[in-house]
């Protein structure tokens, strides 16, 4: 286990988190296309994992309504996968979000993101539905964990 330390960091950091992304995603994005999707969005939190300060993962979310909390995105660069990093950072988005009064968790993900999918089921997600992604041509697995 990589034993990795979360941060909760703010927008000063959003650098990090998109140096993150762009390593680990497809089409890359640029700063403003973050800020772009935060606008008008409440609860905004962003995470960063670090081994021996590196910074190897990320994690970023916000309010998808009163008591349901959504997961954007989550990520670790491959030379540190199956170390349990995307684990803490899941944990500690669990954690933040049960202080924070919410009553689910909620992301959604592409059938070729496995990793992700095993991910879920492992965490005790449940599948609640699917919804076709006009913007990929492909289906959505949407994936939900009841806080408790
Ligand atoms: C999905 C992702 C974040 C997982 O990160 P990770 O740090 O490797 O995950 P963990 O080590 O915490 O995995 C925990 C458990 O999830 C499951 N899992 C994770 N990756 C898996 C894989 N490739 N195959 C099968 N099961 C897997 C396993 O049950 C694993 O436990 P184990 O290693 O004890 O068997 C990482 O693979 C990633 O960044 N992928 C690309 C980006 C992506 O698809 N993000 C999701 C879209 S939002």
């Amino acid at each position: 286990m990589a034993d990795a330390i979360i941060e909760v960091v703010g927008p000063e950091d959003l650098p990090v988190i998109a140096q993150l992304y762009n390593q680990i995603f497809r089409p890359a994005r640029d700063l403003d296309s973050f800020k772009r999707r935060f606008r008008g969005r409440y609860n905004i939190l962003q995470l960063v994992a670090r081994v021996k300060d590196r910074p190897v993962g990320f994690f970023i979310g916000f309010e998808l309504k009163p008591m349901v909390f959504f997961a954007w995105f989550y990520g670790v660069i491959p030379d540190c996968r199956r170390q349990g990093i995307a684990s803490q950072l899941m944990e500690a988005v669990h954690s933040w979000a049960r202080q924070n009064d919410y009553e689910s968790l909620r992301f959604e993900c592409h059938n070729q993101h496995r990793p992700m999918l095993h991910l879920a089921i492992a965490l005790e997600y449940d599948i609640v539905g699917i919804r076709w992604d006009p913007d990929r041509a492909e289906n959505l697995v949407i994936f939900e964990k009841v806080l408790n």
